[in-house]
């Protein structure tokens, strides 16, 4: 019998997988069980095909593939390798000294070329911490492999080199470091948004604190405009960012080739059409959803109201748990959705309503029905609500540009940097997710800020989630001034960013 390490995903998590290969003198056929997938299930006949390839005996006995740990759906092409390799240690043809501590992922071509598989990068993360000093892979998933800190990877083209690397020790080649950087599209400018002043700076401050923003305004106001200006003003991601963003993306199949790292902040702007599960995640197998890709990013759902009432449901208790759990009968997946929100609304279904440039066609109904949209299951976690107006045609002709994204991005990285200090205990980054245990404390407000904050729920019918709310933007505020408490100028700013209670 013989033991080889390979890996599979569950969701955007590798999870090792020994592969376990027993030979008996019976009747020749191959099992595989330890619940494969089809792919999984097909691989006898591509392992078989690839060893004829390299012209190695592919025994005519009886085969059983075990995979382990057997309560696990296994899943993707990638036991190839470890599998062929294991039918040919069982009957003694690699040394298993050979494949102590060594992992191996791929998925095997008919004449034995090894194809990159999904998700290289958590799945060499899960040998390394399942004990593997090294791990080789095809070489097209090299780079992204290669990120994993603490663990050696070498890459191979074909079946046959990494035969001659397990008998003879013909050494393996280690992947290029994955390209630097690329000074990819200069992101836009904020400078370019013209007038909207207070929308402005309320981008500035959700960029401080990591607030969630609504804007609401009228077609053509500047609301998709300055949305996505919000990536430009935040700080680069750290390398544990880039680790994460890149382990998503890759277990989705959805990075660069040539660039396998996922350097910059995603941005993700799903339509409003999209399904509960593409926005959320799920299906089968279960995969990420877009809140999912945007971990460590930007979610900006245009047009808000008109998504989907499920959907705006999910997304509250996503934002609150910072991941999203799909539970399948025998796999439980957690994606982690760590994002900061940025969503834009008309103030009514035609898009007039407040507008002096037209009248609002809609009826009494249709406006009360889309309200309750709005406030609902969504509404109170969204730490800024802002009005969008429509520029007057003075201010888009002459007005004078305001702040740059790089001037801003200044200010944002200052302000972030003491949210750091303070809040790393906590296991939190931002303003934005100070425990609710903590919060008064750490917004250290004085007590004429508070009293204006016990005013807004007493006299304009805060409530108490709202005022939780008005206390973090508050303390944001307070960090852009440098300031060490929060004062009541602090607590009115963030008060004028709420709508309603
Ligand atoms: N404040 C502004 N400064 C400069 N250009 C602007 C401004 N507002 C709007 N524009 C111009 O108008 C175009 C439309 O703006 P944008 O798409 O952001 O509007 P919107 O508020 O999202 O409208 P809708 O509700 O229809 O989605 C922009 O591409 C830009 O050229
Ligand atoms: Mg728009
Ligand atoms: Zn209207």
């Amino acid at each position: 019998m013989s033991r080889v390490l390979g890996a599979s995903l569950v969701g955007v998590d590798g999870v090792a997988v020994e592969v376990e290969v027993r030979i008996s003198s019976q009747l020749p056929r191959v099992d595989i069980v330890g619940l494969p997938e089809a792919a999984v299930r097909e691989s006898a006949s591509r392992v078989r095909a690839a060893l004829a390839a390299h012209g190695e005996r592919f025994p005519d006995r009886r085969i059983t593939v075990n995979l382990a740990p057997a309560a696990m759906r296994k899943s993707g092409a990638g036991l190839d390798l470890p599998i062929a390799v294991g039918i040919l240690a069982a009957e003694a043809q690699v040394p298993a000294q050979a494949l102590r501590r060594v992992g191996l992922l791929g998925e095997l071509a008919l004449d034995g070329r090894l194809r990159p598989v999904h998700g290289a990068l958590a799945l060499t993360l899960a040998l390394r911490n399942a004990g593997c000093r090294r791990v080789v892979v095809p070489t097209a998933s090299g780079p992204e492999a290669s990120l994993a800190p603490g663990v050696e990877v070498t890459v191979a083209s074909d079946l046959g080199a990494v035969l001659r690397h397990l008998r003879g020790g013909e050494p393996l080649a280690t992947p290029p470091p994955p390209p630097e950087g690329s000074a990819a599209a200069t992101p836009l400018d904020l400078a370019d948004v013209r007038g909207q002043e207070s929308a402005r700076r309320a981008l500035e401050v959700a960029a401080a604190g990591g607030h969630a923003v609504l804007f609401q305004g009228p077609p053509g106001s500047g609301k998709t405009m300055l949305a996505r200006r919000l990536p430009g003003l935040l700080p680069p991601p750290d390398a544990e960012e880039i680790l994460e963003a890149t382990r998503v993306h890759g277990a989705a199949g959805l990075l660069d080739e040539r660039n396998p790292v996922v350097r910059q902040r995603p941005f993700r702007a799903p339509h409003h059409s999209a399904s509960p599960a593409g926005l959320l995640g799920g299906g089968n197998p279960p995969g990420p959803g877009e809140v999912s890709l945007a971990h460590t990013g930007v979610l900006f759902l245009d047009e808000l109201p008109e998504f989907e009432r499920r959907s705006l449901e999910g997304l509250r208790q996503v934002l609150e748990d910072r991941l999203v759990v799909v539970a399948r009968a025998r796999n439980r997946c957690a994606f982690p959705a760590r994002f900061q929100l940025l969503a834009a609304a008309n103030p009514c279904p035609c898009g007039w309503r407040l507008s002096q440039a037209r009248d609002c066609r809609c009826d009494d109904r249709a406006l009360a029905r889309y309200a309750a949209r709005l406030s609902g299951p969504l509404a109170d976690r969204i730490d800024l609500q802002v009005e969008v107006p429509a520029v007057p045609w003075k201010e888009l002709d002459a007005g004078q540009a305001g702040a740059s994204s790089s001037q801003v991005r200044e200010r944002v990285g200052a302000a972030r940097a003491l949210q750091a200090l303070r809040l790393a205990r906590f296991g939190a980054r931002t303003n934005a997710e100070i425990p609710d245990s903590v919060l008064d404390e750490q917004v250290a407000a004085t007590p004429d800020a508070r009293a204006l904050v016990g005013r807004a729920v007493d006299g304009l019918g805060l409530s108490a989630r709202g005022a939780r709310r008005v206390l973090r933007v508050a303390r944001t505020v307070a960090d852009l001034a440098g300031e060490e408490r929060v004062g009541p100028n602090a607590v009115a700013e963030a008060l004028a960013y709420r709508n309603e209670g």
